[in-house]
């Protein structure tokens, strides 16, 4: 497949098929992360491809925050295990970290580093076949969802990517034009 074909037919998935994802893929995409661009080659990226238990685990941290903001505890006690379950199901969740630095300078660009890295695996993903989905938030920081990972001290979660076969093809959303985002400096 050519580049510019995945990076037109790439969308953020929403459901995925019951299709497995070999171990081979994940690690196929996740070799293909790691050779995003990378100032300083620091290689700041860490991966942790969660099982069935943690993703169960890191479902139940994200529908414990979800739930908090109902009042009636038996939708509250539904919903963070629908969220559970939904994540349990998941063909393949990959939580992407990135390794800290005190070097302000040196965490965006390892920052900037690690999400190209996931850009990447999003259209290796194409090429197989597959779809992504990203997902970021506050949850990342938040201990229980921490612990369902397995993160371990001196990193810094940064994005969820889940991984399938899309149930469907998205339809593109809409974007301004390069052109009107684009100023020409003479
Ligand atoms: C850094 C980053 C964080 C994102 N976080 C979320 C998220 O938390 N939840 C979500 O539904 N989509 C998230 N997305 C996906 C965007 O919503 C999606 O890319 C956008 O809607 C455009 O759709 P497309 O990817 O199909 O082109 C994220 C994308 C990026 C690049």
């Amino acid at each position: 497949m050519h580049t510019s074909d995945a990076i037109q037919t790439r969308r953020s998935v929403k459901r995925f098929t019951a299709r497995p994802v070999t171990r081979e893929e994940v690690e196929s995409l996740l070799q293909a992360a790691t050779l995003a661009p990378n100032h300083r080659l620091t290689q700041p990226w860490r991966f942790y491809v969660l099982g069935p238990e943690a993703r169960y685990a890191y479902g139940l941290a994200l529908g414990d925050r979800k739930a908090r903001k109902l009042t009636d505890p038996d939708a509250a006690r539904t919903l963070r295990e629908t969220v559970a379950a939904e994540h349990r199901a998941l063909p393949v969740m990959i939580a992407v970290a990135v390794v800290k630095t005190d070097n302000p300078e040196i965490a965006e660009e390892d920052y900037a580093a690690t999400m190209m890295g996931v850009a990447n695996l999003g259209l290796a993903a194409v090429a197989l076949g597959l779809g992504t989905a990203i997902r970021t938030g506050a949850v990342l920081d938040d201990p229980a969802a921490r612990r369902a990972i397995g993160v371990v001290e001196g990193q810094r979660v940064v994005a969820i990517v889940n991984v399938g076969e899309a149930a469907e093809q998205p339809a593109p959303r809409s974007r301004t034009p390069a052109a009107d985002c684009t100023t020409w400096v003479p």
